[in-house]
């Protein structure tokens, strides 16, 4: 029996194409770098299945390209740049990694809280450039310990973002739609607020939602004037989740006191400002990106693939409703 083919869009560890191999016909992306919408749907023309990064995007055009199409294998816990409903539509499964980076992205969130908070890299930069001892030392930043943590979305990554908390002996409050459920408040040590009490009272923002309708510019100019003048905002969820404009503006303006961010609206693409300021610290999406991590979800990406290729269960669907639309086993 012939074995289905699977572009796989971005190099991965010879290892992880090998298992891959055992099951499929594996086209090879060639570089290391995100491909193009035209060779990323060509590349998958004639294949049945994909294992993509967050930078593919996966929406009607492609999928009308891609026939042969049966599962989407998202190497990221995020799918917002799937559209799931129009995988659906077609009998196409679509599968992501959750659970495994919870604990790198709650480490990536604090490295940017700290960051942020004592200009890590604005004092880098000073000393690497041989100022110190030639202009003043300014490097005066926002005390850590005892500060207010406010935590939007009280999932796995913010609850892991919260037990780091107590470390620094940090109040937390967080909002989320739903109240969480009393022993993971427990847990987290972390007292259930409105979202904009959350935002008048935290010293510290981080934000741990999805994005998605709902959370389109959770934070604009406004949520961002009801912050503290001094408070640190901190995004490692999902681009779009902060209106970039209005965050520029503010971190220019002083309506906020400095920022950490690692996710953006327009990826690749800063918005015009980010660069120059001073009071933010930017990291290119990398809430994920240990090497134990990484390899923990490629593992996970894998394995979510070749269930779906050869009827098994599946350990993390998306859209578990495509395959029984197939008729294929769940
Ligand atoms: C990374 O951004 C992810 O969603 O896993």
């Amino acid at each position: 029996m012939s074995r289905p083919k699977v572009l796989v869009s971005r190099a991965l560890p010879r290892e992880a194409l090998d298992a891959l191999g055992r099951f499929a016909e594996v086209v090879e992306s060639p570089k290391d770098e995100a491909l193009t919408a035209e060779a990323f749907a060509a590349g998958a023309a004639d294949c049945e299945g994909v294992l993509i990064s967050v930078t593919n995007r996966v929406d009607g055009a492609f999928l009308a390209r891609c026939p042969k199409l049966r599962v989407v294998s998202n190497i990221a816990v995020g799918y917002d740049n799937i559209d799931v409903a129009a995988c659906t539509a077609r009998s196409v499964l679509v599968t992501n990694t959750p659970g495994v980076l919870d604990g790198a992205t709650a480490d990536l969130t604090w490295a940017l809280i700290l960051a942020a908070c004592r200009r890590v890299a604005e004092a880098d930069d000073y000393v690497r450039a041989g100022e110190w001892g030639r202009s003043p030392n300014p490097f005066l930043g926002q005390e850590v310990n005892g500060a207010t943590l406010g935590i939007i979305g009280l999932g796995r990554i913010g609850q892991a973002v919260a037990r780091r908390a107590s470390g620094f002996d940090m109040p937390v409050i967080y909002h989320q739609p739903e109240r969480a459920a009393a022993a993971i408040e427990a847990a987290c040590r972390a007292a259930y607020v409105t979202r904009d009490e959350l935002l008048q009272r935290a010293d510290i923002v981080t934000l741990h939602v999805a994005y998605g309708p709902p959370t389109h510019h959770y934070l604009g100019a406004r949520e961002l004037k009801l912050m503290k003048r001094t408070a640190v905002l901190v995004n490692a969820s999902r681009g779009g989740v902060v209106d970039d404009a209005a965050l520029v503006a503010a971190l220019q303006d002083g309506v906020i006191g400095a920022a950490g961010i690692d996710v953006f609206e327009n990826e690749p693409h800063l918005h015009a400002g980010f660069a120059a300021l001073k009071n933010v610290v930017l990291t290119p999406h990398i809430g994920s990106a240990t090497m134990a991590t990484r390899a923990k979800m490629v593992g996970l990406a894998i394995a979510n693939l070749i269930a779906a290729l050869t009827g098994a269960a599946v350990p993390n669907p998306v859209n578990p409703e495509a395959r029984t639309r197939r008729g294929d086993s769940s």
